[in-house]
C-alpha cells in the first residue's frame, strides 16, 4: 500500500511538472526521486553508493563520459534499448533524469 502511495505521489509530481514546465530544462530534484525508484536496481545514481549490477554504469562515470550530453541522454532515456527495462519514461521525467545524472559528476 504504501508503495503504490508514493508511486502515485510520483505520477503527480510528473503531471505537475508536465503541466508547468513543458519545454523547460530538466528538474534534477524530481530526476533524484525518478532515478531512486526506476533505475537504482542496477545503476549506482549517486557518489558513494556501491554498484547494483556491475554492467549498469554509475550515473557518476556516464555524466564524466567525453562527449557526455544531458540532451543526447534525455533522448536516449526514451528508447528502448537492450538490457534495460522498458522504461515508458515521459520526455519531462527523461530529462529530469537527464539533468540529475548530470549533476554527479
Ligand atoms: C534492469 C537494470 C537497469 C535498470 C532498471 C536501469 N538501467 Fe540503465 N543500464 C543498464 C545496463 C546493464 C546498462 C549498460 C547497457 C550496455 O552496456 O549495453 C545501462 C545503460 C544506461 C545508460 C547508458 C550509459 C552509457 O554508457 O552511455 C544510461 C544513460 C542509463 N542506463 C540510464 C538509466 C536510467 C536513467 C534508469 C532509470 C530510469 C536506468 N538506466 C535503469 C541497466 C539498467
Amino acid at each position: 500500500m504504501k508503495v503504490s502511495i508514493q508511486f502515485f505521489g510520483i505520477l503527480a509530481a510528473i503531471a505537475a511538472v508536465t503541466v508547468t514546465s513543458a519545454a523547460i530544462a530538466g528538474d534534477a530534484g524530481n530526476g533524484k526521486q525518478l532515478a531512486e525508484r526506476w533505475c537504482q536496481s542496477c545503476h549506482a545514481i549517486s557518489a558513494n553508493q556501491p554498484m547494483a549490477v556491475t554492467e549498469a554504469p554509475p550515473f557518476a562515470t556516464i555524466a564524466r563520459k567525453p562527449g557526455f550530453d544531458e540532451s543526447k541522454v534525455a533522448a536516449f532515456l526514451l528508447e528502448p534499448h537492450p538490457k534495460m527495462p522498458p522504461l515508458g519514461l515521459s520526455r519531462e521525467a527523461a530529462s529530469d533524469l537527464a539533468a540529475f545524472i548530470a549533476g554527479q559528476k
